[in-house]
């Protein structure tokens, strides 16, 4: 019965599920028989602790909206009926509002490891842009999910990000009414947030990550030296330097799960607004749209790119700064797109990579965690100058790559994986 090629139980349950579904075949696929790399490091854990974070947000998410109202006139009471009145509701909402930022800690940290190691670079193109697909929907979802608790931060958050797409030349004014749905933020964009942060996003994201994972074990992982395990096979044709996943890495991937949710608690319990980073001062007032706060700024994960944004000061080709800022903060994401093809660079990881290119990630880093920073703070003159440079360094860091990886020394990469 069912797929004759595919790996069966021999006997009982296993094998009547097996004949109706590859159980078997996917476990073998994908755990038990799936040959990772010996050497993986701390750097590792990343990508498991961003899945037990989307699970921690798709269930809080759902049970905080069991209690919480969509609606202009009842959104901001909800949550704080959910804080106040709903049992445990004070932790499902910070395990969720929490978890946004963990989420984005979790994810930076994963996609620094790609950077580093050269995890991006061929055959993994695909695992990288799925990734960065994956990235952008995150930063849409945290979006939408500000709105909703209808505070003040809520309301002039969304307000200064959806009023960028009125920067856009011709069809910018109404592009920004049609994302509203009305003439100003109104509980009718509410309702529209809403529906795509806990139904149209959450799926996109889950289809993402079944795909970036389908994509990753097509091709297999990537490692700290960089160098394909399967070119080293014995000779049954398991790679050399490869463990099963299971249970090696489930093991391993347990233990980042253990610290992770230890600091994740001690966040959780002591810091849960993370000192006005995590969930902001002004969003415990409910929305005015009569009363701007004195000082708006995104929360800390979008801040290196409203940095970028508000580096900008020319006009040019008669378009306005605000356009150019909107331009360059786009092409800041954008440019990681096509990462896999800037690098030209024989070896991949950076253990073996020359100078040029350690530095520039070094620079790159820096000028990111500058621009977090200056993000959050109100533009001055010297912070404006500041975030130029950072700008320019961020920048130089894609543009220039494909002349460094291909003019600097490399080390020889060893013929099997180090430590
Ligand atoms: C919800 C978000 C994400 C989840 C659940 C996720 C999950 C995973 C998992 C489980 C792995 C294998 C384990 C590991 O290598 O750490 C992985 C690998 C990888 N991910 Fe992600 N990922 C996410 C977001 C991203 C993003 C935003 C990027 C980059 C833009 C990215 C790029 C990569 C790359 C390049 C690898 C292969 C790394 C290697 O083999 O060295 N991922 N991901």
């Amino acid at each position: 019965m069912g797929n004759p090629n595919r790996v069966k139980a021999e006997s009982g349950f296993m094998r009547w599920v097996d004949d109706r579904f590859p159980a078997t075949q996917m476990w073998q696929d994908h755990l038990s028989k799936y040959y990772a790399p010996k050497n993986f490091n701390f750097w590792y854990f990343f990508g498991s602790l961003a899945l037990l974070v989307l699970v921690n947000q798709i269930l809080t998410g759902v049970w905080l909206t069991m209690s919480y109202n969509p609606t202009a006139e009842g959104a901001f009471a909800s949550v704080e009926y959910i804080m106040r009145d709903v049992e445990y509701g004070w932790l499902i909402r910070y395990m969720h509002s929490t978890g946004a930022s963990a989420f984005f800690v979790v994810v930076y940290l994963h996609m620094f490891r790609g950077l580093l190691y050269g995890s991006y670079k061929a055959p993994r193109e695909l695992v990288w842009i799925f990734g960065m697909t994956i990235y952008l929907s995150l930063m849409a979802e945290a979006f939408m999910g500000y709105l909703l608790p209808w505070g003040q931060m809520s309301y002039w958050g969304a307000q200064v990000i959806i009023s960028l797409f009125s920067a856009i030349p011709v069809v910018g004014a109404e592009l920004t009414q049609w994302i509203r749905g009305d003439y100003l933020i109104s509980g009718i964009t509410l309702n529209r947030f809403f529906a795509l942060h806990v139904v149209a996003l959450p799926i996109v994201i889950l289809a993402l990550v079944v795909l970036h994972l389908i994509a990753l074990h097509e091709v297999g992982s990537n490692n700290p030296d960089g160098i394909e395990i399967k070119d080293k096979k014995d000779e049954t044709g398991k790679p050399l330097d490869g463990i099963p996943f299971h249970p090696y890495y489930t093991v391993k991937d347990l233990f980042g799960v253990a610290v992770f949710l230890f600091v994740f608690c001690v966040v959780i319990f002591y810091f849960p607004e993370g000192g006005g980073y995590f969930l902001e001062k002004p969003n415990f007032e409910p929305s005015d749209p009569l009363k701007t706060p004195d000082h708006i700024a995104p929360v800390w994960y979008f801040t290196p790119f409203y940095a970028i944004l508000r580096a900008v000061t020319f006009s040019l080709f008669g378009l306005d700064s605000k356009f150019w800022g909107v331009v360059l903060m786009g092409a800041a994401i954008a440019i990681l797109f096509v990462l896999p093809w800037l690098d030209r660079s024989p070896v991949r990881s950076m253990r073996y990579k020359g100078w040029f290119s350690r530095i520039m990630l070094a620079l790159f880093a820096v000028s990111f965690v500058i621009l977090g920073v200056l993000g959050v703070l109100p533009a001055t003159g010297g912070r404006t100058l500041v975030a130029q440079i950072c700008t320019a360094v961020y920048f130089a860091f894609f543009l220039l790559m494909p002349i460094y990886t291909r003019l600097e020394k490399t080390k020889p990469v060893p013929e099997r994986v180090t430590g």
